[in-house]
């Protein structure tokens, strides 16, 4: 029998107000009135789940997480679809990937019925956050952090796991327009072995030096190689990379330093489904830009639960810029996209059992 939510509801004059536009919600800047949160302490197990008033956390200053990085989270979302419906996408493998990414990590693991059914009550009670135009979604934030206040280098006895959520638009100011995405070969974001493949904070914050300087450059986001040789394709700030040659879809493989994305394994899937070859293996750049310059690489994209499917114009590598094909968006690309996005909707039928309904 698991643990029962309680909840607590904003009071009605505290609401906040939404004064937005859907069409210029951008990403991440506002949070609904509500959120999930609960603590867990070392040989007693989580305890006092519950939603209650969207509100600040109370943390020593000696918290590990504030030292040694114990941050993980998941990023998912609730769609206003299909007859106003509220839909979710492929939830309970955010909820899966949370776990693993906090065994990595040495932090405790969740009950994920817990947490399904945690985000689900919470997305259902702030329901009048998601907005509705074709894009937008209501954004889905786990965290867990350590809060044991200690200073010794050591996974803490104590956590905090809580969900926010907030309504967003397309992640990149460029919408659907292909981006311009910058290949690193100087700084690396992760080394097979290392914490690559887990959703934690310290990924990104290794990220961000790098991302300043393509973004001074007039570049979106850095397309990472691997940390060894610098040559092998890895995965881009907040995405997996694909790259669609004549004959075949190609994504590197999960070799422990990228993200097992859930939008990756669904183009995977809906790809092979289409009759198309997919190969998930070791590319080279230089194998890359061979085929821009030949013509035999048709279209490259990214895919994540922010980015959605987004097509790359342009790839700078060593001084050059060169574009994909007519720097345009692809016919496949724009198709994944419609795709997923009608899954996503409720509006297309799937065959895999991704999407969940939950407001009936
Ligand atoms: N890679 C990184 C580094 C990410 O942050 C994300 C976003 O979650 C992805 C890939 C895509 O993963 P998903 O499709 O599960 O959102
Ligand atoms: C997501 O796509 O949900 C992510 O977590 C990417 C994020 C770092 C913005």
């Amino acid at each position: 029998m698991g643990l029962n939510i309680e909840v607590k509801l904003v009071e009605e004059n505290k609401k906040k107000k939404r004064e937005y536009k859907e069409s210029e919600l951008g990403f991440g800047k506002y949070q609904s009135d509500h959120m999930f949160i609960m603590e867990y302490e070392k040989d007693k197990g989580w305890k006092n789940p519950r939603i209650v008033p969207y509100q600040p956390l109370v943390l020593d200053p000696a918290s590990l997480n504030f030292h040694y990085g114990q941050t993980i989270f998941e990023g998912l979302k609730a769609y206003r679809g299909k007859d106003n419906g509220i839909y979710l996408f492929r939830p309970k493998d955010n909820i899966k990937r949370m776990n693993n990414s906090a065994r990595r990590m040495c932090m405790a693991t969740v009950d994920e019925d817990l947490v399904y059914e945690a985000l689900r009550k919470l997305v259902l009670i702030d329901k009048d956050w998601i907005p509705s135009s074709h894009g937008t979604s209501l954004y889905i934030r786990p965290v867990m952090i350590g809060t044991e206040t200690a200073l010794g280098v050591r996974p803490s006895k104590q956590y905090i796991f809580y969900i926010i959520v907030g309504p967003v638009g397309s992640y990149y100011a460029e919408g659907m327009n292909p981006i311009k995405i910058y290949v690193s070969d100087k700084y690396v974001r992760a080394v097979r072995g290392g914490i690559g493949e887990a959703k934690a904070g310290g990924n990104y914050a290794a990220s961000l030096y790098a991302a300043a300087e393509a973004s001074k450059a007039g570049y979106s986001q850095v397309l990472w190689l691997d940390a060894i040789e610098r040559k092998y394709i890895e995965e881009v700030g907040a995405m997996n990379i694909f790259f669609y040659f004549k004959d075949k879809l190609v994504t590197p493989s999960l070799s422990g330093s990228i993200l097992p994305g859930i939008t990756r394994d669904s183009v995977i899937k809906i790809a092979k489904n289409w009759g198309i070859k997919v190969e998930e293996g070791m590319l080279a750049i230089d194998e890359v830009i061979a085929g821009i310059k030949d013509g035999s690489l048709k279209e490259v994209f990214g895919s994540g639960t922010a980015a959605v499917i987004s097509p790359v114009g342009i790839l700078f590598y060593r001084g050059d810029d060169h574009t994909v094909g007519d720097g345009g968006i692809g016919e496949l690309t724009q198709k994944l996209y419609d795709e997923i996005m009608g899954y996503q909707y409720g509006e297309k039928d799937e065959p895999y059992g991704w999407v969940e309904r939950i407001d009936t």
